[in-house]
Protein backbone atom coordinates (compact mmCIF):
# COMPACT_ATOMS: atom_id res chain seq x y z
CA UNK A 1 0.00 0.00 0.00
CA UNK A 2 2.79 2.08 0.67
CA UNK A 3 4.43 2.38 -2.87
CA UNK A 4 0.32 2.82 -4.33
CA UNK A 5 0.17 5.91 -1.95
CA UNK A 6 4.00 7.17 -2.98
CA UNK A 7 2.45 6.68 -6.49
CA UNK A 8 -0.80 8.88 -5.79
CA UNK A 9 1.46 11.40 -3.66
CA UNK A 10 3.81 11.82 -6.68
CA UNK A 11 0.97 12.41 -9.06
CA UNK A 12 -0.72 14.49 -6.67
CA UNK A 13 1.96 16.65 -7.07
CA UNK A 14 1.53 17.39 -10.17
CA UNK A 15 -1.89 18.28 -9.95
CA UNK A 16 -1.25 20.57 -7.28
CA UNK A 17 1.40 22.35 -9.52
CA UNK A 18 -1.49 22.08 -12.32
CA UNK A 19 -3.79 24.06 -10.33
CA UNK A 20 -1.46 26.48 -9.04
CA UNK A 21 -0.35 27.47 -12.15
CA UNK A 22 -3.77 27.89 -13.51
CA UNK A 23 -5.04 29.60 -10.62
CA UNK A 24 -2.22 32.60 -11.62
CA UNK A 25 -4.43 33.22 -14.64
CA UNK A 26 -7.53 33.49 -12.92
CA UNK A 27 -8.74 35.85 -11.05
CA UNK A 28 -12.16 34.30 -9.74
CA UNK A 29 -12.63 32.19 -6.85
CA UNK A 30 -12.33 28.70 -7.05
CA UNK A 31 -15.52 26.33 -7.41
CA UNK A 32 -15.87 23.64 -5.68
CA UNK A 33 -18.53 21.05 -6.48
CA UNK A 34 -19.06 17.83 -4.78
CA UNK A 35 -21.80 14.98 -3.23
CA UNK A 36 -24.70 15.40 -1.12
CA UNK A 37 -24.05 12.49 1.37
CA UNK A 38 -21.37 12.73 4.41
CA UNK A 39 -18.55 11.75 2.18
CA UNK A 40 -19.40 14.85 -0.43
CA UNK A 41 -19.65 17.20 2.53
CA UNK A 42 -16.58 15.91 3.80
CA UNK A 43 -14.66 15.90 0.60
CA UNK A 44 -15.24 19.58 0.45
CA UNK A 45 -15.07 20.59 4.26
CA UNK A 46 -11.36 19.16 3.53
CA UNK A 47 -10.86 21.12 0.55
CA UNK A 48 -12.37 24.42 1.96
CA UNK A 49 -10.15 24.00 5.21
CA UNK A 50 -7.21 23.23 2.98
CA UNK A 51 -7.89 26.16 0.16
CA UNK A 52 -8.53 28.41 3.09
CA UNK A 53 -5.38 28.12 4.95
CA UNK A 54 -3.85 28.84 1.71
CA UNK A 55 -5.85 32.50 1.35
CA UNK A 56 -7.11 30.91 -1.96
CA UNK A 57 -10.49 32.08 -2.09
CA UNK A 58 -13.48 29.11 -2.55
CA UNK A 59 -17.16 28.42 -2.93
CA UNK A 60 -18.43 25.09 -2.34
CA UNK A 61 -22.24 24.05 -3.95
CA UNK A 62 -23.14 20.93 -3.24
CA UNK A 63 -25.09 18.41 -5.71
CA UNK A 64 -26.88 15.22 -5.45
CA UNK A 65 -25.51 14.02 -8.58
CA UNK A 66 -23.46 15.24 -11.81
CA UNK A 67 -26.29 14.62 -14.17
CA UNK A 68 -26.15 15.63 -17.68
CA UNK A 69 -28.07 18.70 -17.22
CA UNK A 70 -26.12 19.99 -14.22
CA UNK A 71 -23.18 20.06 -16.15
CA UNK A 72 -24.32 21.90 -18.75
CA UNK A 73 -25.63 24.88 -15.80
CA UNK A 74 -21.74 24.24 -14.67
CA UNK A 75 -20.08 24.83 -17.92
CA UNK A 76 -22.40 27.88 -18.09
CA UNK A 77 -21.74 29.51 -15.06
CA UNK A 78 -18.11 29.05 -14.97
CA UNK A 79 -16.62 30.16 -18.70
CA UNK A 80 -18.43 33.76 -18.12
CA UNK A 81 -16.15 33.84 -14.91
CA UNK A 82 -12.77 31.52 -16.12
CA UNK A 83 -13.00 29.96 -12.72
CA UNK A 84 -10.67 26.89 -11.94
CA UNK A 85 -12.97 24.05 -10.87
CA UNK A 86 -12.42 21.42 -8.58
CA UNK A 87 -15.21 18.12 -8.68
CA UNK A 88 -15.06 15.86 -5.57
CA UNK A 89 -16.70 12.56 -4.57
CA UNK A 90 -18.23 12.41 -8.32
CA UNK A 91 -16.76 13.41 -11.50
CA UNK A 92 -14.59 9.86 -12.47
CA UNK A 93 -17.94 8.28 -13.63
CA UNK A 94 -18.69 11.89 -16.34
CA UNK A 95 -15.49 12.68 -17.12
CA UNK A 96 -15.71 12.00 -20.74
CA UNK A 97 -19.13 14.46 -20.25
CA UNK A 98 -16.80 17.13 -18.26
CA UNK A 99 -14.45 16.80 -21.41
CA UNK A 100 -17.61 17.56 -23.41
CA UNK A 101 -19.20 20.25 -21.88
CA UNK A 102 -16.23 22.27 -20.21
CA UNK A 103 -13.25 21.18 -22.60
CA UNK A 104 -14.80 21.56 -25.62
CA UNK A 105 -13.30 23.83 -28.93
CA UNK A 106 -14.60 27.10 -27.52
CA UNK A 107 -14.53 26.39 -24.00
CA UNK A 108 -11.40 25.07 -22.21
CA UNK A 109 -12.31 25.60 -18.37
CA UNK A 110 -9.42 24.14 -16.04
CA UNK A 111 -11.01 21.91 -13.79
CA UNK A 112 -9.78 18.80 -11.85
CA UNK A 113 -11.54 15.71 -10.65
CA UNK A 114 -10.96 13.76 -6.49
CA UNK A 115 -13.21 10.98 -6.91
CA UNK A 116 -13.18 7.02 -6.07
CA UNK A 117 -15.91 5.91 -8.17
CA UNK A 118 -15.22 4.06 -11.40
CA UNK A 119 -14.95 6.14 -14.22
CA UNK A 120 -17.01 6.43 -16.78
CA UNK A 121 -17.27 3.69 -19.09
CA UNK A 122 -15.35 1.24 -16.63
CA UNK A 123 -17.14 -1.49 -13.84
CA UNK A 124 -14.58 -3.56 -13.72
CA UNK A 125 -11.49 -2.77 -10.90
CA UNK A 126 -9.80 -5.26 -13.83
CA UNK A 127 -10.66 -3.23 -16.90
CA UNK A 128 -7.50 -2.73 -18.74
CA UNK A 129 -8.63 0.64 -20.47
CA UNK A 130 -8.14 2.16 -16.51
CA UNK A 131 -4.87 2.56 -17.29
CA UNK A 132 -5.08 4.08 -20.44
CA UNK A 133 -7.94 6.48 -18.78
CA UNK A 134 -5.28 7.05 -16.23
CA UNK A 135 -2.71 7.97 -18.81
CA UNK A 136 -4.47 10.18 -20.78
CA UNK A 137 -6.32 12.32 -18.43
CA UNK A 138 -3.44 13.21 -15.88
CA UNK A 139 -2.61 15.36 -13.82
CA UNK A 140 -6.13 16.38 -13.54
CA UNK A 141 -7.85 13.45 -12.68
CA UNK A 142 -7.07 11.06 -9.52
CA UNK A 143 -8.92 8.13 -9.13
CA UNK A 144 -7.93 5.07 -6.54
CA UNK A 145 -8.55 2.87 -10.13
CA UNK A 146 -5.19 4.39 -11.23
CA UNK A 147 -3.70 2.74 -8.73
CA UNK A 148 -5.20 -0.27 -8.20
CA UNK A 149 -6.58 0.48 -5.26
CA UNK A 150 -10.64 -0.29 -4.43
CA UNK A 151 -12.72 2.88 -4.25
CA UNK A 152 -15.80 1.28 -2.83
CA UNK A 153 -13.45 -0.13 0.05
CA UNK A 154 -9.81 1.12 0.88
CA UNK A 155 -10.67 5.40 -0.03
CA UNK A 156 -13.59 7.70 -0.41
CA UNK A 157 -13.79 11.06 -2.14
CA UNK A 158 -13.26 12.61 1.66
CA UNK A 159 -10.00 10.47 1.80
CA UNK A 160 -8.62 11.49 -1.93
CA UNK A 161 -9.20 14.61 -0.92
CA UNK A 162 -7.40 14.67 2.15
CA UNK A 163 -4.22 13.02 0.35
CA UNK A 164 -4.66 16.25 -2.07
CA UNK A 165 -4.71 18.64 1.10
CA UNK A 166 -2.22 16.98 2.72
CA UNK A 167 0.31 17.16 -0.61
CA UNK A 168 -0.62 20.78 -0.51
CA UNK A 169 0.82 21.21 2.74
CA UNK A 170 1.71 18.59 5.01
CA UNK A 171 -0.11 20.79 8.27
CA UNK A 172 -3.68 19.52 6.47
CA UNK A 173 -2.92 16.02 8.96
CA UNK A 174 -5.21 17.72 11.19
CA UNK A 175 -8.41 16.98 8.42
CA UNK A 176 -7.60 13.20 8.57
CA UNK A 177 -10.49 12.69 11.15
CA UNK A 178 -12.67 14.36 8.34
CA UNK A 179 -11.82 12.14 5.84
CA UNK A 180 -12.30 9.18 8.11
CA UNK A 181 -16.18 10.66 8.83
CA UNK A 182 -16.48 10.47 4.79
CA UNK A 183 -14.95 6.78 4.78
CA UNK A 184 -17.76 5.71 7.68
CA UNK A 185 -20.42 7.52 5.73
CA UNK A 186 -19.73 5.59 2.22
CA UNK A 187 -19.11 1.98 5.10
CA UNK A 188 -15.88 1.70 3.87
CA UNK A 189 -15.10 0.20 7.55
CA UNK A 190 -16.03 -2.88 6.30
CA UNK A 191 -12.93 -4.80 7.39
CA UNK A 192 -13.21 -7.37 10.41
CA UNK A 193 -14.50 -5.92 13.45
CA UNK A 194 -15.62 -2.83 11.29
CA UNK A 195 -12.17 -1.99 11.04
CA UNK A 196 -10.35 0.06 7.62
CA UNK A 197 -8.08 -0.90 5.33
CA UNK A 198 -6.58 0.60 2.57
CA UNK A 199 -5.53 3.65 2.08
CA UNK A 200 -8.15 4.31 4.88
CA UNK A 201 -5.79 2.11 7.47
CA UNK A 202 -3.57 5.14 6.64
CA UNK A 203 -5.44 7.74 6.89
CA UNK A 204 -6.66 6.08 10.25
CA UNK A 205 -2.79 6.05 11.62
CA UNK A 206 -2.52 10.00 10.64
CA UNK A 207 -5.47 10.76 13.00
CA UNK A 208 -4.30 8.61 15.63
CA UNK A 209 -0.79 10.67 15.47
CA UNK A 210 -1.60 13.61 15.65
CA UNK A 211 -3.94 12.57 18.61
CA UNK A 212 -7.73 13.22 17.31
CA UNK A 213 -8.77 10.07 17.07
CA UNK A 214 -8.83 6.79 19.52
CA UNK A 215 -9.61 3.44 18.18
CA UNK A 216 -11.69 1.38 21.32
CA UNK A 217 -13.12 -1.78 21.69
CA UNK A 218 -16.63 -1.47 22.11
CA UNK A 219 -19.97 -2.85 21.81
CA UNK A 220 -21.74 -2.72 18.10
CA UNK A 221 -24.49 0.03 19.63
CA UNK A 222 -25.04 3.59 19.22
CA UNK A 223 -22.91 5.16 21.75
CA UNK A 224 -25.39 8.00 22.41
CA UNK A 225 -29.10 6.78 22.51
CA UNK A 226 -30.56 5.40 25.52
CA UNK A 227 -29.04 1.63 25.50
CA UNK A 228 -32.74 -0.41 25.37
CA UNK A 229 -33.46 1.47 22.04
CA UNK A 230 -29.88 1.62 20.83
CA UNK A 231 -30.02 -2.72 20.94
CA UNK A 232 -33.68 -2.62 20.46
CA UNK A 233 -32.56 -1.14 16.90
CA UNK A 234 -29.43 -2.27 15.93
CA UNK A 235 -28.99 -2.51 12.60
CA UNK A 236 -27.07 -5.19 12.91
CA UNK A 237 -27.37 -7.44 15.75
CA UNK A 238 -30.88 -9.39 15.91
CA UNK A 239 -32.63 -10.48 19.53
CA UNK A 240 -35.70 -12.40 18.26
CA UNK A 241 -38.84 -11.11 20.56
CA UNK A 242 -36.72 -8.50 21.53
CA UNK A 243 -35.69 -6.40 18.88
CA UNK A 244 -38.03 -3.62 18.11
CA UNK A 245 -39.45 -3.53 21.67
CA UNK A 246 -37.86 -0.89 23.26
CA UNK A 247 -39.83 -2.09 26.64
CA UNK A 248 -39.11 -5.82 26.58
CA UNK A 249 -35.69 -5.03 25.82
CA UNK A 250 -35.12 -2.34 29.25
CA UNK A 251 -36.99 -5.14 31.21
CA UNK A 252 -33.88 -7.51 30.17
CA UNK A 253 -31.32 -5.31 31.15
CA UNK A 254 -32.82 -4.67 34.35
CA UNK A 255 -33.12 -8.25 34.81
CA UNK A 256 -29.23 -8.46 34.53
CA UNK A 257 -29.22 -5.98 37.50
CA UNK A 258 -28.15 -3.03 35.97
CA UNK A 259 -29.58 -0.15 36.94
CA UNK A 260 -30.80 1.69 33.60
CA UNK A 261 -32.01 4.59 34.91
CA UNK A 262 -29.96 8.13 35.51
CA UNK A 263 -31.09 10.17 38.72
CA UNK A 264 -32.99 12.79 36.29
CA UNK A 265 -35.01 9.59 34.85
CA UNK A 266 -33.25 9.50 31.42
CA UNK A 267 -32.53 5.85 30.89
CA UNK A 268 -28.24 5.36 30.08
CA UNK A 269 -26.18 5.05 26.90
CA UNK A 270 -23.42 3.24 26.05
CA UNK A 271 -21.65 6.31 27.02
CA UNK A 272 -22.54 5.80 30.67
CA UNK A 273 -21.50 2.37 31.11
CA UNK A 274 -18.54 1.42 32.88
CA UNK A 275 -16.40 -1.49 31.86
CA UNK A 276 -17.81 -4.75 33.85
CA UNK A 277 -21.74 -3.57 33.19
CA UNK A 278 -20.93 -3.47 29.45
CA UNK A 279 -19.28 -7.03 30.12
CA UNK A 280 -22.41 -8.18 31.67
CA UNK A 281 -24.24 -6.80 28.69
CA UNK A 282 -22.09 -8.35 26.26
CA UNK A 283 -22.46 -11.70 27.89
CA UNK A 284 -26.60 -11.60 28.08
CA UNK A 285 -26.18 -10.97 24.40
CA UNK A 286 -24.58 -13.79 23.64
CA UNK A 287 -26.31 -16.25 25.40
CA UNK A 288 -29.66 -15.32 24.41
CA UNK A 289 -28.83 -15.07 21.19
CA UNK A 290 -26.60 -18.41 21.09
CA UNK A 291 -29.77 -20.06 22.47
CA UNK A 292 -32.74 -18.63 20.57
CA UNK A 293 -30.65 -18.58 16.86
CA UNK A 294 -28.50 -21.37 17.25
CA UNK A 295 -25.49 -19.52 16.69
CA UNK A 296 -21.71 -20.28 17.16
CA UNK A 297 -21.09 -17.50 20.44
CA UNK A 298 -17.70 -16.86 17.65
CA UNK A 299 -20.27 -15.46 15.37
CA UNK A 300 -21.81 -12.99 17.56
CA UNK A 301 -18.83 -11.38 19.21
CA UNK A 302 -17.75 -10.58 15.52
CA UNK A 303 -20.73 -8.89 15.12
CA UNK A 304 -21.07 -7.48 18.86
CA UNK A 305 -17.27 -6.53 19.96
CA UNK A 306 -16.68 -3.42 17.12
CA UNK A 307 -13.87 -1.07 17.12
CA UNK A 308 -14.88 2.53 17.64
CA UNK A 309 -13.42 5.39 16.50
CA UNK A 310 -13.84 7.79 18.90
CA UNK A 311 -13.07 12.34 17.87
CA UNK A 312 -11.30 12.43 21.04
CA UNK A 313 -11.63 16.58 20.91
CA UNK A 314 -15.55 16.17 20.36
CA UNK A 315 -17.77 16.85 23.44
CA UNK A 316 -18.44 12.92 24.87
CA UNK A 317 -21.81 11.96 25.05
CA UNK A 318 -22.61 14.39 21.31
CA UNK A 319 -23.16 13.15 17.84
CA UNK A 320 -19.94 14.62 17.03
CA UNK A 321 -17.57 12.38 19.45
CA UNK A 322 -18.50 9.28 17.27
CA UNK A 323 -17.36 8.75 13.89
CA UNK A 324 -20.20 6.87 12.60
CA UNK A 325 -22.48 9.39 14.60
CA UNK A 326 -20.95 12.01 12.89
CA UNK A 327 -21.55 10.89 10.10
CA UNK A 328 -24.99 10.36 10.28
CA UNK A 329 -25.67 13.90 11.04
CA UNK A 330 -23.61 15.17 7.94
CA UNK A 331 -25.92 12.73 5.49
CA UNK A 332 -29.34 13.76 7.43
CA UNK A 333 -27.60 17.44 6.33
CA UNK A 334 -27.36 16.75 2.93
CA UNK A 335 -30.19 14.53 2.43
CA UNK A 336 -32.74 17.04 4.10
CA UNK A 337 -31.24 19.83 1.77
CA UNK A 338 -29.10 21.40 3.94
CA UNK A 339 -25.67 20.69 2.92
CA UNK A 340 -24.15 23.80 3.79
CA UNK A 341 -25.09 23.08 7.38
CA UNK A 342 -23.20 19.45 7.39
CA UNK A 343 -19.77 21.49 5.60
CA UNK A 344 -19.68 24.11 7.79
CA UNK A 345 -19.99 21.36 11.02
CA UNK A 346 -17.09 19.30 8.87
CA UNK A 347 -15.47 22.57 8.73
CA UNK A 348 -15.47 22.93 12.12
CA UNK A 349 -18.81 25.12 13.38
CA UNK A 350 -19.94 24.01 16.54
CA UNK A 351 -22.29 26.91 17.47
CA UNK A 352 -25.60 27.83 15.23
CA UNK A 353 -25.20 25.14 12.10
CA UNK A 354 -24.69 22.41 14.40
CA UNK A 355 -27.64 23.64 16.69
CA UNK A 356 -29.62 23.64 13.60
CA UNK A 357 -28.34 20.50 12.05
CA UNK A 358 -29.63 18.12 15.31
CA UNK A 359 -33.01 19.96 14.94
CA UNK A 360 -33.81 18.47 11.22
CA UNK A 361 -31.66 15.10 12.65
CA UNK A 362 -34.95 14.71 14.39
CA UNK A 363 -37.13 14.91 11.18
CA UNK A 364 -35.01 13.08 9.16
CA UNK A 365 -35.09 9.90 11.42
CA UNK A 366 -38.82 10.05 11.59
CA UNK A 367 -38.89 10.38 8.14
CA UNK A 368 -36.76 7.26 7.61
CA UNK A 369 -38.45 5.34 10.24
CA UNK A 370 -42.01 5.86 8.41
CA UNK A 371 -40.66 5.02 5.29
CA UNK A 372 -39.30 1.42 6.22
CA UNK A 373 -42.74 0.72 8.18
CA UNK A 374 -44.62 1.88 5.18
CA UNK A 375 -42.51 -0.34 3.04
CA UNK A 376 -43.46 -3.16 5.19
CA UNK A 377 -47.31 -2.98 6.41
CA UNK A 378 -47.82 -1.82 3.28
CA UNK A 379 -45.78 -5.09 1.29
CA UNK A 380 -44.03 -2.62 -1.54
CA UNK A 381 -41.72 -4.55 -2.32
CA UNK A 382 -42.08 -6.49 -5.32
CA UNK A 383 -40.20 -9.63 -7.29
CA UNK A 384 -38.77 -10.06 -10.32
CA UNK A 385 -36.85 -13.64 -10.66
CA UNK A 386 -33.52 -11.54 -9.87
CA UNK A 387 -33.85 -8.94 -8.42
CA UNK A 388 -36.25 -6.51 -6.52
CA UNK A 389 -37.75 -3.29 -6.53
CA UNK A 390 -40.23 -0.73 -4.99
CA UNK A 391 -41.86 2.87 -5.80
CA UNK A 392 -41.26 5.80 -3.06
CA UNK A 393 -44.82 7.12 -4.04
CA UNK A 394 -46.18 10.13 -2.03
CA UNK A 395 -44.17 8.83 0.90
CA UNK A 396 -40.03 8.30 0.23
CA UNK A 397 -38.64 11.34 -2.18
CA UNK A 398 -35.52 11.14 -4.34
CA UNK A 399 -33.45 12.27 -1.65
CA UNK A 400 -34.05 9.25 0.89
CA UNK A 401 -34.45 6.38 -1.74
CA UNK A 402 -30.90 5.88 -1.82
CA UNK A 403 -30.60 5.54 2.11
CA UNK A 404 -33.66 3.80 2.85
CA UNK A 405 -32.59 1.11 -0.27
CA UNK A 406 -29.24 0.48 1.82
CA UNK A 407 -31.27 0.42 5.25
CA UNK A 408 -33.22 -2.25 3.37
CA UNK A 409 -30.43 -4.05 2.22
CA UNK A 410 -27.33 -3.84 5.04
CA UNK A 411 -29.20 -3.82 8.02
CA UNK A 412 -30.16 -6.64 9.60
CA UNK A 413 -34.13 -6.64 9.03
CA UNK A 414 -35.73 -9.49 7.15
CA UNK A 415 -37.96 -6.73 5.42
CA UNK A 416 -36.23 -7.89 1.80
CA UNK A 417 -34.66 -10.96 0.81
CA UNK A 418 -30.99 -10.05 0.66
CA UNK A 419 -29.89 -12.36 -1.91
CA UNK A 420 -31.38 -10.18 -4.84
CA UNK A 421 -30.44 -6.86 -5.39
CA UNK A 422 -33.19 -3.81 -4.84
CA UNK A 423 -33.73 -1.15 -6.82
CA UNK A 424 -35.70 1.77 -5.38
CA UNK A 425 -36.78 4.10 -7.48
CA UNK A 426 -38.36 7.53 -6.39
CA UNK A 427 -40.40 9.93 -8.83
CA UNK A 428 -38.55 13.05 -9.17
CA UNK A 429 -40.79 16.59 -8.61
CA UNK A 430 -41.79 17.90 -11.71
CA UNK A 431 -39.82 16.24 -13.93
CA UNK A 432 -40.59 12.72 -15.66
CA UNK A 433 -38.05 10.70 -14.35
CA UNK A 434 -37.51 8.74 -11.36
CA UNK A 435 -34.42 8.34 -9.21
CA UNK A 436 -32.88 4.70 -9.53
CA UNK A 437 -31.00 4.17 -6.37
CA UNK A 438 -29.55 -0.07 -6.13
CA UNK A 439 -27.72 -2.20 -3.53
CA UNK A 440 -26.40 -4.99 -3.32
CA UNK A 441 -24.90 -7.09 -0.09
CA UNK A 442 -21.35 -8.21 0.09
CA UNK A 443 -22.56 -12.33 -0.45
CA UNK A 444 -23.80 -11.82 -4.08
CA UNK A 445 -21.12 -9.05 -5.47
CA UNK A 446 -18.52 -11.83 -4.14
CA UNK A 447 -20.92 -14.05 -6.57
CA UNK A 448 -20.22 -11.95 -9.30
CA UNK A 449 -22.87 -9.22 -8.55
CA UNK A 450 -22.04 -5.48 -10.11
CA UNK A 451 -24.53 -3.02 -9.54
CA UNK A 452 -22.41 -0.12 -11.72
CA UNK A 453 -22.29 -2.37 -14.83
CA UNK A 454 -25.53 -3.26 -14.24
CA UNK A 455 -27.02 0.09 -14.00
CA UNK A 456 -24.91 0.86 -17.26
CA UNK A 457 -25.80 -1.91 -19.48
CA UNK A 458 -29.24 -1.64 -18.38
CA UNK A 459 -29.45 2.25 -19.49
CA UNK A 460 -27.79 1.03 -23.06
CA UNK A 461 -30.18 -2.00 -23.58
CA UNK A 462 -33.02 0.67 -23.03
CA UNK A 463 -31.99 3.04 -25.37
CA UNK A 464 -31.49 5.66 -22.62
CA UNK A 465 -28.46 8.15 -22.23
CA UNK A 466 -28.86 9.38 -18.80
CA UNK A 467 -25.28 9.13 -16.73
CA UNK A 468 -25.24 6.34 -14.27
CA UNK A 469 -22.92 3.95 -12.39
CA UNK A 470 -21.41 3.91 -9.17
CA UNK A 471 -19.49 0.88 -7.27
CA UNK A 472 -20.59 -3.10 -7.12
CA UNK A 473 -22.62 -3.10 -4.31
CA UNK A 474 -24.41 0.64 -4.36
CA UNK A 475 -25.24 2.28 -7.88
CA UNK A 476 -27.81 5.30 -9.14
CA UNK A 477 -29.31 6.90 -12.20
CA UNK A 478 -32.05 8.76 -13.67
CA UNK A 479 -34.97 6.77 -15.58
CA UNK A 480 -37.85 8.24 -17.92
CA UNK A 481 -41.50 7.47 -16.23
CA UNK A 482 -42.57 5.74 -19.57
CA UNK A 483 -39.22 3.65 -19.46
CA UNK A 484 -39.00 1.94 -16.22
CA UNK A 485 -40.63 -1.43 -16.99
CA UNK A 486 -37.93 -1.89 -19.75
CA UNK A 487 -35.29 -0.66 -17.76
CA UNK A 488 -36.32 -2.72 -14.46
CA UNK A 489 -36.34 -5.52 -16.41
CA UNK A 490 -33.73 -5.21 -18.38
CA UNK A 491 -31.61 -4.74 -15.04
CA UNK A 492 -33.55 -8.18 -14.18
CA UNK A 493 -31.85 -9.87 -17.43
CA UNK A 494 -28.29 -8.66 -16.63
CA UNK A 495 -28.44 -9.43 -12.76
CA UNK A 496 -29.10 -13.11 -13.88
CA UNK A 497 -26.38 -13.03 -16.35
CA UNK A 498 -24.23 -12.00 -13.65
CA UNK A 499 -24.93 -14.34 -11.61
CA UNK A 500 -24.37 -17.00 -14.43
CA UNK A 501 -21.11 -16.00 -15.70
O1 LIG B 1 -27.67 7.86 -5.73
P1 LIG B 1 -27.29 6.65 -4.96
O2 LIG B 1 -27.06 6.90 -3.52
O3 LIG B 1 -28.18 5.48 -5.19
O4 LIG B 1 -25.90 6.22 -5.60
C1 LIG B 1 -25.18 5.08 -5.20
C2 LIG B 1 -23.72 5.29 -5.53
O5 LIG B 1 -23.57 5.44 -6.94
C3 LIG B 1 -23.16 6.58 -4.92
O6 LIG B 1 -21.81 6.33 -4.55
C4 LIG B 1 -23.25 7.57 -6.06
O7 LIG B 1 -22.30 8.58 -5.95
C5 LIG B 1 -23.00 6.68 -7.27
N1 LIG B 1 -23.63 7.22 -8.50
C6 LIG B 1 -22.84 7.51 -9.59
N2 LIG B 1 -23.41 8.02 -10.74
C7 LIG B 1 -24.74 8.23 -10.82
C8 LIG B 1 -25.56 7.92 -9.72
C9 LIG B 1 -24.97 7.41 -8.56
O8 LIG B 1 -21.63 7.33 -9.54
N3 LIG B 1 -25.26 8.73 -11.92
ZN1 LIG C 1 -18.18 8.76 -1.80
Amino acid sequence: MNEKLKLLTSDLTETIKWFQDHLKKSEASVQIYTHLDADGLTSGAILGKALYREDIPFQISVLKQLEREEIIKIAEKVQDYNNVVIFSDFGSGQYLELEDKLNSNSIKTPYIILDHHFPQNISDKNDKKIKDIYKNSKPWHINPYFYEIDGSKEISGAGICYFFAKTLNKNNIDLSPTALIGATGDVQNRGPNNSFTGLNSIILEDAVKVDLVEKVNDLNFSPIKPLNEAIAYSGDINLPGLSGNTSKMLKFLQTLGILMEKSDGDIRTLNDFNQEEKQKVSSAIIRYVSLKLDVEPSEIINKLIINRYILKNELVGSELHDLKEFSYLLNSCGRSHNGSLGIAIAMGDRKIAYKKAREHLIEYKKSLAQALSWIHDENKIQLKEHIQFFFGEEVIPEAIIGTIASMLMFSKSDIIDKSKPIFGCAKRKEEDVYKISSRANDNIVKKGVNLSEAIREALKLSNLDALGGGHPPAAGTIVPVDKIDTFLENCNKIIKKQLQE
